[in-house]
């Protein structure tokens, strides 16, 4: 199994270019199952994950042209296209490799009438249920049962609109209860509808589709019904997690870099807490600078719990907080989201950081300096928060089982390494 060897204490300086949102590539691409012409992405990121989903979504009936990357660019264009057949169920090999296999369900069943997609199991970062995909399903008129680990969802006479109120945010569950939406009969409302910039590119780009799509971003999203989608051209947004990780280990190296397409309007929340912290941000005509306000001085701690969007995200909590481990004073870190997203603590304590976890907060209090050490990554943020602390680390670290990052960040220790770094992947 790849690992990475990191050798630590050296300043990152020079440019990254920010790839397209792996959150953002995902659910479009399993919307291109709705439609009936041919669908061309740009900037999709060259991705473990979205190399998953093309495989289900060929499995599905969709040919697919995906074009190998060239080595040294970043992204790709990627043709999707009806080839005639329609497969509808989604099987456990591809859906256990990635939970975000659920978002092909809404699709399939409001256009075929039916759909099976084997139940996701537990990640490290929690259980992760789908109950509210299935329940606004329900409510559009689906039938769900479960056998045999499968969820099989019908609706021989197709979807209805209806009104669909979710008890608390969910991301893919209002991706799938939009998708599903778009060709179902009348006027469905999702209240309380998830507002990420994911999710409003993934409503851009139905629209673009020919779907009747209002509200996006706001609490409360209509979608009108529509009898047929069309194909469209369509380019992802740039990835704010990207950026915000690159930007914690500008922070942490004491570096100084130029995120190239970076878009920092996604990142009003995480820009203002870092600049408090002692971060300087400055607009560039390809992107944003981003380095220490001043380079002779620590960060300063700060407090952040996350939220759903325009909130804190969940997905930089770990990076977030590896920067704290060097920052100087108390930070305390709250995750709401999800129920066990503290695994990387383990690891940095083992690399000197003051982390104690109280419930669903971690007090951090900063250290000079951090030590590298053999680690274990446990998911994908909490894998590329322990490529930040081996950055910063005095030494090498040595970080076993990156597959994650593989599944989340384009070419990253190439990046890294243009902007000098030291990182080796080893067999
Ligand atoms: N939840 C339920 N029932 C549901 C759906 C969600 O209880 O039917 C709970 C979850 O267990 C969680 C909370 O609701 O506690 C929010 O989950 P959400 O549905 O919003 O998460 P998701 O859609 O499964 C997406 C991203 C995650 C990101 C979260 C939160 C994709 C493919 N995944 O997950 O990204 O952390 O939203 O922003 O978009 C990552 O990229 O590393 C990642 C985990």
């Amino acid at each position: 199994m790849d690992r990475l060897r990191v050798i630590g204490g050296i300043p990152l300086q020079g440019e990254i270019t920010i790839s397209g949102a792996k959150n953002a590539a995902l659910p479009i691409m399993a919307a291109s199952l709705l439609s009936e012409g041919e669908v061309i992405l740009s900037r999709v990121p060259y991705l473990a994950d979205i190399t998953t989903m093309a495989h289900l979504l060929m499995h599905c009936g969709l040919d697919l042209s995906m074009p190998s990357a060239t080595p040294g660019s970043f992204g790709y264009s990627l043709s999707l296209k009806p080839s005639g057949k329609a497969i509808t169920d989604a099987p456990y090999d591809l859906v256990r490799k990635m939970r975000a296999s659920i978002l092909v369900l809404g699709p399939l069943v409001t256009k075929y009438g039916r759909a099976t997609v084997s139940m996701p199991g537990g990640c490290a970062i929690g259980t992760r249920p789908i109950d509210l995909h299935l329940k606004g399903l329900e409510r559009l008129g689906a039938t769900v049962t479960l056998e045999g680990g499968d969820v099989q969802v019908t609706a021989p006479k197709g979807l209805h609109g209806a009104d669909v109120t979710f008890p608390f945010i969910t991301v893919t569950g209002t991706a799938n209860l939009m998708m599903a939406a778009t060709l179902a009969k009348g006027t469905t409302r999702i209240i309380n509808a998830a507002k990420e910039p994911e999710v409003v590119d993934l409503a851009k780009f139905l629209n673009a589709m020919g779907a009747k799509i209002s509200g996006v971003g706001t609490e409360t999203m209509t979608i009108e019904g529509v009898s047929m989608l069309g194909g469209c051209t369509h380019a992802i947004i740039p990835d704010r997690i990207e950026t915000g990780t690159y930007i914690a280990a500008a922070g942490i190296t004491n570096g100084d870099l130029e995120l190239i397409g970076a878009d920092l309007d996604m990142l009003s929340v995480v820009k203002g807490e870092l600049i408090d912290a002692g971060m300087l941000f400055e607009a560039t005509s390809r992107g944003v600078r981003v380095c220490r306000a001043d380079k002779n001085k620590p960060l300063r701690s700060i407090n952040i719990k996350t939220e759903p969007y325009p909130g804190f995200p969940t997905d930089l909590q770990a990076q977030i907080m590896t920067l704290m481990t060097v920052a100087q004073g108390t930070s305390t870190v709250t995750e709401t989201i999800f129920e066990n997203r503290f695994m990387h603590v383990a690891e940095l304590l083992r690399m000197g950081a003051n982390v104690q976890i109280h419930g669903s907060s971690a007090v951090v209090t900063g250290v000079e300096r951090l030590k590298g050490a053999p680690v274990m990554a446990t998911d994908l943020r909490a894998s590329a928060s322990l490529v930040i602390a081996g950055l910063a680390a005095e030494g090498e670290t040595i970080i076993n089982r990156i597959y994650h990052l593989d599944r989340g960040y384009e070419m990253m220790e190439t990046k890294l390494n243009n902007c000098g770094a030291s990182i080796e992947r080893i067999v």
